[in-house]
């Protein structure tokens, strides 16, 4: 892993890793941000950035992980610090994933499959989201050595749902992830006001599920298309029918995060789709000490919203996550500069990691715990004890 050792060097690893040989690509994420908006078509951008509703949840999911306040311990030998975790029982160099982020050819002509090479030249598993621009055949293809697992939706068309999957399958992708929390798409008022529609670009599964390709179809169409009358039964028939391990997203509470183990879950990711389903719903880091407590000695819990740094990844992992994924970064990191953009974002946030894991003085990423974090959270009510609510 390209992050261990660094700390040791008493080198900033964005001054040695991420930014080496591509010095003008930038080097913080803030910076990706501010590019991409400024390149996006606005209509575009809004439909990236923006969240459901007044956009409560979209921020209070970066606030909450900043909310968290670390206990560094000292004197440690952090010589060499050891990024990597496993998920899925597979070891991954790094608990940095892509989520899984509709339309890429909107950021970049080239779509998911820049994204999948620039995820693959930063060790991190891509997940190819079923509203992709690209087959899955075509992102295997694209980036043969990365890891990739595949986000479902479930069409009303049941066929398509399942010829996509076995594509997927037989391209190599090494798990299923099962969007859980879209019967409908949000109230994305950005959308609204500058009425965000699909352009004539080629959305596979969307083309399927019409009959037709190419049909310009806005985020409401796009939703009935989906089935909106799913149950935890149709969870326990994709396990039963798939040889892939079904990971569910989109879990906020214990209760649910049970009933995804018990229709044979082989993972759940903590997550209110970036907040932009119901707004007013728990950042995803209030949420995640909940379903860490009830299935976590179970299965493997995932996090993704807001993960903007190095020292969140901490906190989600400290928290008891695996992995996390991330979202409109990568999107920006496209926007910005292809597959460079995308490897970049992501090297910056393991590079931040492994520093963040020297400067708290926990050298191996697996020792993570609750004892780094200044005031181990309860379950929703730490926020209001704080009084930062
Ligand atoms: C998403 N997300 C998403 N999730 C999913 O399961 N399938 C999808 O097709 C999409 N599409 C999508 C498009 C865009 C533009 C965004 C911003 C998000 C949700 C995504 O997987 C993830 O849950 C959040 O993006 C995580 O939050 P951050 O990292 O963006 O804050
Ligand atoms: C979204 C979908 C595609 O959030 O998941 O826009």
């Amino acid at each position: 892993m390209s992050a261990e050792g660094r700390a040791g060097e008493r080198k900033s690893p964005s001054a040695d890793g991420a930014t080496a040989g591509a010095p003008e690509l930038p080097a913080t994420l803030d910076e990706f941000f501010d590019i991409a908006r400024e390149r996006l078509d606005p209509g575009t951008f809004g439909y990236y950035a923006g969240g459901a509703g007044a956009e409560i949840t979209l921020r209070d999911n970066e606030q909450a992980w900043a909310r968290l306040r670390l206990r560094p311990r000292m004197l440690v030998d952090v010589s060499r610090c050891e990024t990597s975790t496993t998920v899925l029982g597979e070891d991954l160099a790094h608990p940095v994933c892509v989520a899984p982020t509709a339309f890429h050819r909107l950021a970049h002509p080239e779509g998911e499959a820049a994204t999948a090479v620039g995820a693959e030249r930063a060790a991190a598993p891509f997940c190819l989201s079923t509203l992709a621009t690209a087959r899955p055949r075509e992102v295997a293809a694209a980036a043969p050595a990365g890891r990739r697992w595949f986000q479902v939706y479930v069409f009303r068309d049941r066929g398509v749902t399942r010829a996509l999957c076995e594509e997927a399958a037989e391209s190599g992708f090494r798990a299923l992830f099962l969007t859980v929390d879209v019967p409908f798409f949000g109230r994305r008022e950005r959308d609204l006001r500058s009425g965000f529609a699909l352009p004539a670009i080629d959305v596979p599964s969307l083309a399927a599920a019409v009959g037709e390709p190419g049909a310009s179809l806005d985020m409401r169409a796009i939703g009935e298309l989906l089935d909106a009358s799913l149950t935890w039964r149709d969870v326990e028939e994709l396990v039963g029918t798939s040889d892939l391990p079904v990971v569910v997203k989109g879990v906020l509470t214990a209760e649910d995060a049970r009933r995804a183990v018990a229709s044979g879950a082989a993972a759940v990711v903590v997550s209110n789709h970036g907040g932009r389903q119901l707004d007013g719903v728990r950042a995803s880091a209030d949420a995640l000490p909940e379903v860490v407590e009830e299935v976590g000695d179970e299965v493997d819990v995932l996090v993704d919203g807001g993960i903007r740094r190095g020292t969140d990844v901490l906190k989600a992992l400290a928290l008891g996550a695996r992995a996390v994924l991330v979202g409109r970064p990568v999107l920006w990191g496209l926007a910005t500069a292809g597959t460079a953009g995308v490897e970049r974002v992501l090297r910056l946030l393991v590079d931040d990691f492994a520093l963040s894991l020297a400067l708290c003085g926990v050298p191996r990423a697996r020792d993570l715990d609750r004892s780094v974090l200044e005031r181990p959270p309860r379950g929703p009510s730490v926020s209001s004890v704080d009084g930062s609510l």
